[in-house]
């Protein structure tokens, strides 16, 4: 199958892309790296010629409230319309599990407007709502930091590896449409200031992370369940641990370098 993925130098892009491609499908890595931009259209229309599917795993470089709004409404619009003049069959989008929970934020909203352009466009679809990456919980410490502290709710969370969350839209974008929303989460649950707690102690980073039920995530407030995925998601296999034992470890040294 031809494969289209925009945002496919992306961080999910670039592993679904080498996912595909790796079973033998024609994957497109489609982003302004290699000259297809999804708010101009510039190369869009040639590369979805003869395209069975498109994955949008694009994101907008802007997070402030109108600008991601312009960005996801601009570049899905851009996308369903090429999509119907090129004849793809299949729109599979990335969104985020509680996505209507967490509409205090500008991105949620902006996440939620590009759910529903692709939910009113003709074309068959599946939106893939995913949890948050294990990438993503440092990201977020971050954030959440002031001086040498970091104030997180112990709100439950069940985030997932990047490396599932492509494995989960390598099936999608090979079968058909759904039609309608997934959900897909990692294998475990725990508190996101526990996760936070976790990252960070890995890392060998000093910060202290402290449990506040006031504290919001990107200006949200959350309740216990706002970011965990509905009984019947798809759980991804790597555990938070072992994902954390990989990414943290030192690259050995080589043999030219001093001891
Ligand atoms: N972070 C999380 O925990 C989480 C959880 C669930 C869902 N999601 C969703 O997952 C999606 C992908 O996230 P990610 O972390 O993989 O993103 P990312 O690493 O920031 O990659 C974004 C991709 O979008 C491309 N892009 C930007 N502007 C574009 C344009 N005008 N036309 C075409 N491509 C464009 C970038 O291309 P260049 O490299 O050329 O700039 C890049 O390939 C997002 O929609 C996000 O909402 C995230």
């Amino acid at each position: 199958m031809k494969i289209v993925v925009v945002g496919g130098t992306g961080l999910i892009g670039s592993k679904l892309v080498n996912k595909l491609r790796e079973r033998g499908h024609e994957a497109v890595a489609a982003s302004p790296n290699t000259g297809i931009n999804s708010i101009t259209g510039e190369g869009l229309a040639d590369a979805l010629k003869g395209a069975s599917a498109v994955v949008d795993v694009t994101n907008s470089p802007s997070w402030e409230d109108a600008a991601v709004l312009k960005f996801f409404e601009t570049s899905t619009r851009n996308l369903l319309a090429h999509e119907a003049a090129a004849g793809v069959g299949h729109h599979v989008a990335l969104s985020v599990v509680g996505t209507d929970r967490l509409l205090e934020s500008g991105f949620f909203r902006a996440k939620l407007a590009q759910e529903n352009l692709i939910k009113g466009s003709s074309i068959p679809y599946t939106i893939v709502r995913a949890t948050q990456f294990f990438e993503f919980v440092k990201p977020i410490a971050d954030f959440s930091t002031v001086g040498n502290q970091v104030r997180l709710p112990p709100a439950l969370f069940q985030p997932m590896a990047a490396e599932d969350v492509a494995s989960a839209l390598v099936g999608f974008a090979t079968n058909s449409p759904v039609n309608g929303t997934v959900e897909i989460g990692g294998p475990e649950r725990f508190r996101l200031d526990e996760a936070a707690r976790r990252d960070l102690a890995a890392r060998q980073d000093p910060r202290e992370v402290i449990s506040d039920p006031q504290a919001r995530y990107y200006g949200v407030g959350l309740s216990e369940r706002t970011l965990v995925p509905n009984d019947d998601a798809r759980l991804g296999e790597m555990h938070f641990e072992d994902w954390l034992n990989q990414s943290t470890k030192q690259a050995p040294k080589s043999a030219s370098q001093p001891a």
